[in-house]
C-alpha cells in the first residue's frame, strides 16, 4: 500500500504505475496493490486532474477513488510505503506493535537515485507533477525488481 496525505496525487500515481508493472510481469495473483491518504478531505474523489493529465501524457490512465488510511491497513498489507516523512510518522503512529512498524518504509528508499520525500505537488505548477512522475516511475520499477528478488529467494 502506497500512502500519501490526500490520496489524490502521489500515492494514486504510484498505485497506477505499480499495478501496471505488476500486471505486465504477470504477478497480479501474488501482489495486491492499494493506496490511501492519511487525511480524509478528499475521500471518494478521483485523482487530481493535474496528476491524471500528467499520467495521460505518459499513456497511463488513473482510475481511482481516494480512500483514507486505516489502522487495519497495518495488518492487511506487507509493505506500507510512504511518500514523505510526515506520512511516515503518521503511519508509524498508527501501528500497534513492532511487527507492524517493520512494514513501514519510505517509498524512496527504493529510488535508485537516492532516498528522500516525494515532493508534494499540490500547491505548485505543472513541472512539479512531471517531477513526481519521474521519481515515482523509476522507484516503482526498482521496487518491483526488489520484490521479484525476494519472491525468487
Ligand atoms: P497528495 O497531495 O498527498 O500527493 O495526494 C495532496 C493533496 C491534497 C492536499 C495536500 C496534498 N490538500 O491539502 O488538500
Amino acid at each position: 500500500m502506497f500512502v500519501c496525505l490526500g490520496n489524490i496525487c502521489r500515492s494514486p500515481l504510484a498505485h497506477a504505475i505499480f499495478e501496471n508493472l505488476v500486471s505486465e510481469a504477470d504477478l497480479d495473483h501474488l501482489i495486491q496493490v492499494e493506496s490511501s491518504g492519511t487525511g480524509a478531505w478528499h475521500e471518494g474523489e478521483p485523482a487530481d486532474l493535474r496528476m491524471r493529465k500528467t499520467a495521460r501524457r505518459h499513456a497511463l490512465t488513473i482510475n481511482h477513488r481516494a480512500q483514507r488510511f486505516r489502522r487495519s491497513d497495518c495488518d492487511s498489507f506487507n509493505l506500507l510505503l510512504t511518500m514523505d516523512r510526515q506520512n511516515y510518522e503518521d503511519v508509524l503512529d498508527a501501528c500497534i506493535d513492532e511487527s507492524q512498524k517493520e512494514k513501514v518504509r519510505m517509498f524512496r528508499d527504493f529510488d535508485p537515485r537516492g532516498p528522500g520525500n516525494v515532493p508534494d505537488p499540490w500547491y505548485g505548477g505543472p513541472e512539479g507533477f512531471e517531477e513526481v512522475w519521474q521519481i515515482v516511475e523509476r522507484t516503482c520499477i526498482a521496487l518491483l525488481e526488489e520484490i521479484r528478488r525476494e519472491l525468487a529467494a
